[in-house]
């Protein structure tokens, strides 16, 4: 258990020091010391990883597969992404761009645990109350067991969780709350690290599972320690671009669940609704027949998507053609369209080349290759795509196809939305065993060929011209 220590506080600078003293000695200002009680970890005795577990050694067979309770989580997407449910005494960090909804997510969540009865505390240090209010009113949130405290003090909001015993605490964002016990300004490495911890062992401690969230750097890291995502036991990442409504949920870390996995929302007029089904969503404005479009397989985590590849090509008025990556990674554009150049012939060094995924998802599997080639040829030659098709391979540097995992998954999901042909690479054909009803999976060596299957003769396709 947490010890606790006496130390001398400096009204002023709040260096902490371990003696009273007339004149703090790091601002020279007189009469500034004031006593505090802190709580200190125990060294080397970390908070079990799940409250309450057994600490004595147990065969392996007796241990329970879930041994924790869960609580459960009524917004089907977050549940996936958190492994089915919260585990009390859990730490999750949600981190993402400013604007993505990370806020808001955390009030829907609130609002949703809180109507079973328990009180959650939101403790926002961003933004006051009254705008919190504003946003619940928008989400039609009006539970009195939702308790705002727009606080950003470490010890007072630690005595507010000890006096209100909520359900779950939300604390928005980590690097806006700060220590008095700690000299370094509110933000800094030492303040975001030590309140962390201090906020990570009440939580284990008294139970109750505790959502942080954490800001990105420019390069879309998590701001701070790099320690904060090793305390955790769950980072998830909120995702999407800006101007477009969809939202990804990625866990990338989960001691509770698997890692990879993917919710999808949408942020509508009252907040984040959930998108059961994907790939639907993301195709839901593709233009049939049209060059220069392809649809990709991809897999989020466990779950396959199918999503649309769009590509352009239109002569270059520069000395060196343009490439513009969307979506897709800008080095795989560039391998694709050389392979496209040297092993298919196609003519694109006098090309500037666009390629977007339609949605705002990022697509980094190379199973999504065949169909950014099938696109970027498609457009080159104006001959559509069949409507029919979809297209998962990974492209080789001799312009061989290779063969991905999940396979059969991918080929539920477009047998699902009703696509009838699937062309993927032939060797992966060999091993696959009972493919879906009702489709028909096409296996192609090279790109080459697979070209030749995929592009259409250049009819008087729609969006063509
Ligand atoms: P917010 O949750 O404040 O983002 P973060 O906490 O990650 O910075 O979300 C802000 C954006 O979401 C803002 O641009 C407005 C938009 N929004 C909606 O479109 N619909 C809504 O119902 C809400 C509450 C916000
Ligand atoms: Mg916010």
């Amino acid at each position: 258990m947490a010890k606790t220590k006496t130390r001398y506080v400096c009204q002023t600078c709040g260096s902490a020091q371990a003696k009273w003293m007339g004149k703090c000695p790091d601002c020279g200002e007189w009469n500034t010391l004031v006593e505090m009680v802190i709580q200190e970890p125990a060294p080397g005795r970390p908070a079990a990883l799940v409250a309450g577990a057994p600490t004595t050694p147990q065969p392996l067979p007796d241990i329970p597969a879930d041994g924790y309770e869960r609580i459960p989580v009524p917004i089907g997407e977050l549940s996936r992404v958190l492994g089915g449910g919260i585990v009390p005494g859990s730490v999750v960090l949600i981190s993402g761009d400013p604007g993505i909804g990370k806020s808001t997510l955390l009030l829907q969540l609130c609002a949703v645990l809180a109507e079973d009865g328990g009180k959650v505390l939101y403790v926002s240090g961003e933004e006051s109350a009254a705008q919190i209010k504003l946003r619940a009113e928008r989400l039609g949130i009006t539970t009195p067991n939702v308790l705002v405290l727009a606080d950003t003090h470490l010890e007072s909001v630690m005595a507010h969780i000890e006096k209100t015993q909520p359900r779950v605490v939300v604390v928005d964002s980590v690097q806006s709350i700060y220590s008095d016990a700690i000299s370094s300004g509110a933000g800094s490495v030492t303040q975001v690290r030590d309140c962390s911890t201090q906020l990570l062992r009440l939580a284990k401690s008294q139970t109750f599972p505790l959502f942080l969230v954490g800001h990105v750097t420019k390069e879309g890291a998590i701001a701070g320690p790099r320690v904060l995502e090793h305390m955790v036991d769950t980072v998830l990442y909120l995702e999407g671009e800006r101007f477009h409504s969809f939202r990804l949920l990625r866990s990338v870390k989960n001691r509770f669940g698997s890692t990879n996995e993917v919710g999808v929302f949408e942020m509508a007029e009252k907040g984040l609704v959930e998108v059961r089904n994907p790939s639907e969503a993301f195709l839901a404005e593709r233009l049939p027949n049209s060059a220069g479009s392809a649809i990709a397989v991809t897999m989020e985590g466990t779950r396959p998507i199918l999503v649309e590849v769009q590509a352009l090509t239109s002569a270059t008025s520069f000395a060196q053609p343009r490439r513009t990556a969307n979506g897709v990674d800008f080095n795989r554009l560039l391998l694709i369209t050389a392979v496209l150049s040297k092993r298919v012939r196609a003519r694109l060094a006098d090309q500037d080349i666009f390629v977007n995924v339609v949605g705002g998802l990022e697509v980094q599997e190379p199973a999504a290759d065949l169909a950014i080639a099938a696109a970027i040829a498609s457009s080159a030659r104006n001959r559509p795509v069949a409507a029919d098709l979809a297209l998962v391979g990974e492209v080789g540097l001799s312009g061989e196809l290779r063969s991905v995992g999940q396979l059969p998954r991918r080929l539920n999901e477009a047998a699902k939305l009703g696509f009838t042909r699937v062309l993927v690479p032939k060797t992966a054909t060999r091993k696959l065993e009972h493919p879906p009803a009702g489709l028909q999976v096409l296996g192609a060596r090279t790109l080459r060929e697979a070209l030749e299957i995929a592009l259409m003769p250049a009819a008087a396709a729609a969006g063509s011209g």
